[in-house]
């Protein structure tokens, strides 16, 4: 049987960056709804870890011959005590524009200090394999709440995370700028380091 991988998410932008990052293992990728497993499954871990190893778990069921990868990611503010964190789509209602929340995350750090405006954007990818081996890794990136909405590109908080390495958001970055330094690049090229060993 052609092995192959199956990545738990149904978000279509970052099927395009997962596709991208892990073409080097040469390995067919296929995202949940183009395998025809449309299905819901419940975040309900506190921790990004859980919630990636719930996903790839209710996968890896149904999938048990391919390598299955899952992901979970999300916005962490340090004065906010790391909120949203896990709630990061859930924040402010998960039908709410970006615009409206992003807004809701500017209003409640009004005043704030560049200092204290730390933040991360966090993405943790657990993979099963076809041996039952479990693994998961984390990338992250380092950057700041800005004090306005700035960039077209990207999607969710882009617009309000601000790397001082590069003097913008992440929604100024070009796709492969953003690739070369984000959570989900990191955590992407740290687990197809792990794939390849295992080949
Ligand atoms: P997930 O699909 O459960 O991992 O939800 C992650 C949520 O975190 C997204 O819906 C966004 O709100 C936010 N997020 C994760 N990664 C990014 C990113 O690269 N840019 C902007 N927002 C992100």
């Amino acid at each position: 049987m052609e092995k192959r991988i199956i990545f738990a998410t149904g978000n279509s932008h970052k099927m395009v960056e997962i596709k991208e990052i892990l073409k080097e293992l040469n390995i067919p990728i296929y995202s949940m709804k183009e395998v025809g497993a449309d299905i819901e499954i419940e975040e309900n871990g506190t921790t990004f870890e859980e919630n990636a190893m719930i996903k790839a778990e209710a996968i890896a069921k149904l999938f048990p011959n391919d390598i299955v990868l899952a992901d979970d990611s999300g916005l962490e503010i340090d004065y906010l005590d790391k909120a949203p964190g896990v709630y990061s789509a859930r924040f402010g209602g998960r039908d709410t524009s970006y615009d409206i929340k992003n807004q809701m995350l500017l209003d409640k750090l009004e005043g704030v200090p560049k200092e204290q405006r730390t933040a991360r954007f966090v993405c943790v990818i657990a993979a099963i394999l076809p041996d039952g081996t479990k693994e998961s890794v984390r990338g992250t990136i380092e950057g700041r709440i800005a004090y306005s909405i700035e960039g077209e590109n990207g999607f969710g908080y882009d617009p309000i995370f601000y790397v001082p390495e590069y003097g913008c958001t992440t929604a100024q970055l070009s796709p492969q700028e953003k690739n070369a330094c984000s959570h989900r690049g990191n955590a992407l090229r740290a687990i197809c380091k792990v794939l390849e060993s295992r080949k």
